[in-house]
């Protein structure tokens, strides 16, 4: 674990891209779509200290929580996906810590059980759109709306971050463009605005490149006969209250 410590250098560019996704403490990529455990690290270093309260709304397998014990900070993940706090639970098992780390069963358009301005950082890592399909048929699950649905809940998700997040403090979403008939739809930069008209300020926007797509293979047959190009980045989106 010491390594872990030694090794690792925060990140200093607008371009994030890591080749190795991390495969420190319980950390795998064996859950679809979760997010490489350097994200949560790099955002956790730059905008918290330790003891703070970090927010993770779509905790999938846990990754920010675990980030979040490694490195002394308290912790509070929501998921709608009871299977996937299962999950979430399990990988923290095994991470001693003497922080709080809450896991919750929950939904990110309603945290009331969360004061408000009592978060020091907030990382969100929603599905994009219906890209990815975490569930079949839970109720308010982000990945079974249309576009349009979808852009109104997270502009409850981000009113409910904005209330629960201490002044001055930092919300980091990171999501990616979608692709329908052969056109980009900006998902990226819809939700940029989305966040903006809520009241955030944005202070950084991070070109993250993907590695090891599930989907790459299938996508570089198609991409062969017709005339568009790959997604192969996100963004972090990084905004202050
Ligand atoms: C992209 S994944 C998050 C992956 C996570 N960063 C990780 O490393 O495992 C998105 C998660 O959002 C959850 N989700 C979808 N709609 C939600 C909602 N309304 N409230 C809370 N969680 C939701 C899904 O169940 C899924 O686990």
């Amino acid at each position: 674990m010491q390594e872990y410590f030694n090794n690792f250098k925060l990140e200093t560019t607008s371009i994030w891209s890591f080749p190795n996704r991390g495969n420190w403490a319980t950390h795998s990529g064996s859950f679809r779509g979760n997010w490489s455990p350097y994200i949560p690290k790099n955002l956790i270093l730059r905008y918290t200290k330790e003891n703070d309260w970090i927010l993770d709304p779509f905790l999938g397998s846990g990754t920010t929580a675990v980030e979040s014990a490694l490195l002394n900070r308290n912790c509070i993940g929501v998921d709608i996906n009871p299977k996937t706090i299962q999950i979430a639970k399990k990988n923290m098992e095994a991470i001693e810590t003497s922080c709080h780390i809450i896991i919750k069963h929950g939904n990110a358009c309603n945290m009331n059980f969360i004061k408000n301005n009592s978060i020091d950082l907030i990382c969100l890592h929603p599905p994009y759109c219906n890209i990815i399909k975490y569930s079949k048929d839970i109720e308010d699950d982000l990945s079974l709306l249309n576009e349009e649905e979808y852009y109104k809940k997270m502009c409850i998700v981000a009113s409910e971050s904005y209330r629960v997040l201490k002044k001055q403090k930092y919300l980091a979403v990171l999501i990616a463009d979608m692709r329908r008939n052969g056109n980009i739809i900006p998902l990226g930069f819809n939700v940029m605005k989305i966040f903006q008209s809520i009241g955030f300020t944005l202070k950084e926007i991070v070109i993250k490149e993907q590695h090891n797509c599930r989907s790459t293979e299938k996508w570089e047959g198609i991409i062969k006969k017709q005339c568009f190009l790959l997604i192969k980045h996100e963004y972090l989106l990084i905004f202050k209250k």
